[in-house]
């Protein structure tokens, strides 16, 4: 068969998901609370529907129907994560014996279908104990959190190569200290800026730790969602306020994370403002020796900015925004049910960037995907007639093919997401998944987009 975009041999092909967003069973097994549990608790109102998090998709009692699945649709490679809070209740010491076994058997199972686990430790889910402490904003959590990385390698690392400490680590940062859209809904830009430096030094105390295993082809890594950072013009003012953009959302973590270091750009931003972290001895080194083996890279949108049109007030909160006006570009495409703007190059562009200023580290397209609402519409036959996803994989697909040919170090690309999961407070409201889940009855139906993937991963191109 004459392929149009073929993609390299051994090519990572699977879906990405969370423990959160799809286990349920959150008061099963021993579990801890998470911040999510707990702020549901609190405020059923913050999230769609009011659909908290304790059932979602009931990945922990269906895990094998749901690893069949994902053989149908094509994958040879998954990513999932551990619930810290179900490993270890409360976050730190004893190790929860029914989490060991559920973790297990789960990987056990991926590797008896020939799908190999990526393993993140850390998806947006503080267990509420620690964050009650402080969460980031502590340097004792940082420690809890090592000591957790630690007992993981040791529980799974004998089967588990691919590890990641952290999934799109600015998000917490920007729902929790500036944005109010996770727990605990702090605006304060002097402590977003504490949790994010905190969060990148538990991630470089992680892969210090990850070397002391002897983890067969073992690498660690981490999954940023970058944001290209697109001007409104070439004014010089546009231009800065994009500079300034892609230092806050994406070389906050993608400089210290790959390259050891932080943007002095970006430093003196935060100084002049009296914004800057607590730091301790030893950091800059540590940082600088453990850098990332992999990234994953997580894309769904641009970020197009302008200059701003006016003086942010004085007397509100320090924001990155003081800095820029957010931009919408006349004919952009959009996923209007999210409200994204969907931008197939931005795909290209970020990889083209890491291959130019990133040493072309070993990467991969860790998410990408398109919630669409009230999917129910498009049920024909009894499967859900997806095309708009069909094309909207294809056309990120061809981008990352075209940068693959000009020398990115891409491995594999990874949907978000294998079934419609729990989307933090959006709960069910956007459906992203290659397999439809019926809320009523928990039962399972291929969407018309997972054919098409299995094909293309048969193919190992289209
Ligand atoms: C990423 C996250 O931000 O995007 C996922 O890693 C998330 O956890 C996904 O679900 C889609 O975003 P949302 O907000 O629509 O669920």
């Amino acid at each position: 068969m004459t392929l149009n975009y073929k993609f390299p041999e051994g090519f990572w092909w699977g879906s990405a998901t969370s423990a959160t967003q799809i286990e349920g069973a959150a008061n099963e097994g021993n579990r801890g609370q998470n911040i999510w549990d707990y702020w549901y608790e609190q405020e059923p109102n913050r999230f769609f529907e009011n659909i908290g998090p304790e059932i979602t998709s009931d990945f922990y009692h269906r895990y094998k129907e749901d690893i069949q699945l994902m053989k149908e649709v094509g994958h040879n490679s998954f990513r999932m994560s551990i619930s810290w809070s179900r490993l270890i209740p409360g976050g730190r010491g004893e190790v929860n014996q029914e989490a060991v076994q559920f973790y297990n058997d789960v990987i056990d199972e991926l590797l008896a279908n020939d799908i190999e686990p990526f393993v993140n430790l850390f998806h947006f889910d503080m267990p509420i104990e620690l964050q009650h402490e402080g969460g980031w904003e502590s340097r004792e959590v940082v420690d809890a959190y090592v000591d957790y990385a630690k007992e993981a390698f040791q529980l799974f690392g004998d089967r588990v190569a691919k590890w990641f400490t952290f999934n799109e680590p600015i998000v917490p940062v920007e729902g929790g200290y500036l944005y109010d859209f996770h727990y605990p809904n702090v605006v304060d830009a002097k402590r977003a800026a504490q949790v994010a430096y905190h969060t990148m030094i538990a991630s470089a105390k992680a892969v210090e730790a990850f070397r002391e295993f002897d983890i067969k082809d073992g690498k660690i890594g981490i999954v940023l969602n970058l944001t290209p950072s697109y001007p409104r013009s070439q004014n010089p003012a546009d231009l800065k306020a994009s500079h300034v953009a892609d230092l806050f959302f994406n070389r906050s973590f993608l400089d210290p994370a790959v390259l050891g270091e932080y943007p002095q750009d970006l430093i003196d931003i935060l100084k002049e403002y009296e914004q800057l972290p607590k730091t301790e001895e030893g950091d800059r080194a540590l940082l600088k020796a453990n850098t990332v083996d992999i990234l994953g890279v997580n894309y769904y949108q641009p970020r197009r900015v302008k200059a701003k049109e006016h003086q942010p007030n004085p007397d509100s909160p320090f924001l990155p925004d003081w800095f820029f006006d957010n931009y919408e570009m006349p004919g952009r495409k959009m996923n209007i049910y999210r409200g994204w703007e969907i931008y197939e190059k931005g795909l290209y562009d970020i990889m083209i960037n890491l291959r130019d200023n990133y040493g072309n580290i070993e990467s991969f397209i860790s998410e990408n995907g398109m919630g669409v609402q009230n999917e129910e519409r498009f049920l024909k036959d009894g499967e859900i007639q997806d095309d708009y996803r069909i094309e909207f994989i294809r056309e990120h697909l061809k981008w990352l093919n075209k940068a693959i040919q000009e020398g990115s170090n891409a491995k594999g690309y990874h949907m978000w997401t294998f079934m419609d999961n729990w989307s933090w407070s959006n709960a069910y409201k956007n459906r992203y998944g290659f397999v439809s889940i019926n809320l009523e009855d928990q039962s399972r139906s291929l969407k018309k987009s997972a054919h098409w993937f299995r094909k293309v991963s048969d193919n190992n191109g289209f």
